[in-house]
């Protein structure tokens, strides 16, 4: 068993810097991936970093800008906390040597983003995720900090009380790539849950083949419940064949968008009158979906993004990284003609319940980044906002895993902050039909009691989780049965047919009578691969387990809220309800099946109390 002070999983940006943070409050700290470092999805972030940098800019009009993105159900504290402390640690990044792209006069450049009322995304051509990420671990070498790479974390070791918020997590249980092995790690401090986004629940998305929601589904799992689960980001401007993102820098830079006639029709349709390509990214989703549906696509798929006007001297120096996307995936040559684009899942706003600290409802378990919901973005994230959140709460997570003892927690967290929720959910399914997804693991904490219900100490709790997990994998690559592949596919497929931009009531509940299906399906699933090295067999039936876990809650939120807000877009419900739907959706894994429940969305912050008003651009 391998020990530490601070175990985080994921070394993508948030996972880099709570490790760096960690590191710097005097922990031993030790970061677990399954990747290397620098291969994680991070890597493929391309356009920037919203701070409030220049004169005439306000980290307060960042903020206003966020809650209006949000549609009004990010949480005020968070936000002015994200949009005050970003700048800072833009300047961090900056001392560090990350290689910003610059003016004329030296100063690092900005340009504008969508839903921002100021140019204040910086940015490194059109990879800045790749040079934030380098930048960070060349820190995190620099400290000398411990990086166990190709380790897939499989489980949380936790504790098993009855109630969650009396649990406590001691470590982690990774399945070593490179030879097989079952390993405990275990964390005298905390283990902060960095595994960023979970894309692959759907078939056509930006995310890399990595991003299988581990992080929400062990959260899960372990009895944390996950926040506002329904908001999934759509980003408006995807290559149709593959889904490789075409960065919002191309519209920030001046990128235009037409359809098949040729018509600008963010103006010619009035779907943004004001900021028109530059609208928020729920916005400009609808808007092309609307065009394809209305006959006004390209082959009734999708529809143009130009920069050919942009000229080939601007494009190079600020564009570059999309000229090589698009003529890589799809053959395209954007100095020459218009590159094709459809709306591609991009982004969860959702995840595992957080406070400003980065802390969870379970002891010693923390989580920050895309897995975690610290709710920052509501309804729907600003693009350029995702960075900072993880540098910004990375490091919190970090700081904050270090030293149990720092402070109280800032928003009250976990079930103990439910709500009543006054109007019938309307039982879109019954929950306890779902039923467990496996009989592999336990998903309730019921496999973790102790022997003859004795406290266990903290090894044993790792050790036990150990043993567990050793027993999976020897059940799955020991049976026949079902190939991962077949459900994660019909899964995806799915999700991106019935729990798209566009979602209708027979079809949320079509999804998740798939869901179902692929869960029982999933009861036979069997790992045909016998190797012990190199096996992605084991790796990908854990993570579509994973998978079934996080749309299912994605696929609940969805169906139970029945109104329009921000990326939430219902067919029977074209407005949004303030009186009745100003809450946060909490999913939690109870007595073997998913509970909803509600808590408030704070809309006082320090600065101001944010009034929701009508939302155009
Ligand atoms: O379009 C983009 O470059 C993506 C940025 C983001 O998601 O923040």
């Amino acid at each position: 068993m391998y020990e530490h002070d601070v175990i985080v999983v994921g070394a993508g940006g948030a996972g880099l810097r709570a490790a760096i943070a960690a590191h710097e409050e005097g922990a031993d700290v030790a970061l677990v991936s399954k990747l290397h470092p620098v291969r994680s999805h991070t890597g493929a972030a391309e356009g920037g970093i919203n701070a409030a940098l220049r004169d005439g800019d306000d980290w307060t009009d960042h903020a206003y800008d966020t809650m209006k993105g949000s549609d009004y159900l990010g949480d005020a504290p968070a936000i002015e906390t994200l949009c005050e402390t970003s700048p800072e640690e833009v300047i961090q990044l900056e001392h560090w040597g990350m290689p910003f792209s610059r003016e004329d006069d030296g100063r690092v450049s900005q340009r504008p983003f969508g839903g921002l009322s100021f140019p204040r995304t910086t940015y490194a051509g059109a990879e800045t995720g790749h040079h934030l990420l380098h930048t960070m671990y060349e820190q995190v070498v620099k400290r000398g900090i411990k990086v166990y790479d190709e380790f897939y974390v499989m489980d949380l070791a936790v504790t098993d009380e009855a109630d969650p918020e009396n649990r406590e997590c001691h470590g982690c249980v990774a399945y070593d790539i490179k030879n097989g092995e079952i390993v405990g790690f275990r964390a005298n401090n905390g283990v902060v849950l960095a595994t960023g986004g979970d894309g692959q629940a759907f078939d056509h998305t930006t995310n890399a083949v990595a991003n299988t929601g581990d992080g929400p589904a062990m959260a899960y799992r372990a009895g944390v419940p996950v926040e506002d689960m329904e908001f999934v980001q759509f980003h408006p401007t995807t290559l149709p064949s593959t889904g490789v993102l075409i960065s919002e820098g191309v519209r920030g830079e001046g990128g235009i968008l037409y359809n098949a006639e040729g018509e600008r029709f963010m103006f010619e349709y009035g779907y943004a009158n004001n900021a028109g390509e530059l609208a928020s990214r729920d916005v400009v989703s609808r808007a092309e979906l609307t065009e394809v549906n209305e006959g006004r696509g390209v082959e009734d798929e999708y529809v143009y993004l130009d920069m050919r006007h942009l000229g080939e001297e601007r494009v190079l120096d600020r564009l570059e990284n999309i000229l090589h996307l698009a003529e890589d995936f799809e053959g395209v040559d954007g100095l020459v003609e218009p590159m094709p684009v459809k709306p591609g899942q991009h982004y969860h706003m959702g995840g595992i319940e957080v406070n400003e600290h980065g802390e969870t409802c379970v002891s010693g378990l923390y989580a920050a980044g895309e897995c975690a919901c610290v709710s920052v973005h509501g309804s729907n994230r600003l693009g350029g906002n995702a960075l900072p959140e993880l540098i910004v709460f990375g490091a919190q997570a970090g700081y904050h895993a270090a030293g149990r003892d720092l402070g109280e927690a800032l928003v009250e967290t976990g079930p103990s902050a439910a709500i009543e929720h006054e109007d019938d959910l309307g039982a879109p399914v019954e929950p306890g039909a779902l039923g467990p997804t496996d009989d592999d693991v336990a998903a309730d904490g019921g496999e973790r009691a102790a022997d003859g219900g004795q406290l266990a100490t903290p090894a044993e709790t790792v050790e036990r989780t150990v043993e567990q997990q050793r027993q999976r994998v020897e059940r799955l690559k020991g049976r026949d049965g079902r190939n991962h592949a077949e459900i994660r596919d019909k899964l995806q497929k799915a999700m991106t047919r019935w729990v798209n931009v566009f979602r209708e009531e027979e079809g949320l509940k079509k999804a998740l009578e798939i869901i179902r299906e692929c869960r029982e399906e999933y009861q036979h699933v069997a790992v045909s691969d016998p190797s012990d090295t190199y096996n992605t067999d084991v790796i990908h039936t854990i993570e579509t387990r994973n998978l079934i876990d996080v749309a299912e809650t994605i696929t609940l939120g969805a169906l139970a809220r029945d109104e329009f807000r921000g990326a939430h877009w219902r067919a029977e419900h074209q407005e949004r309800k303030d009186d009745e739907w100003l809450k946060h959706t909490m999913v939690q894994w109870s007595d073997g099946s998913p509970e909803l429940y509600y808590t408030d969305v704070i809309l006082e912050g320090a600065e101001k109390a944010y009034e929701p008003k009508v939302r155009s651009y």
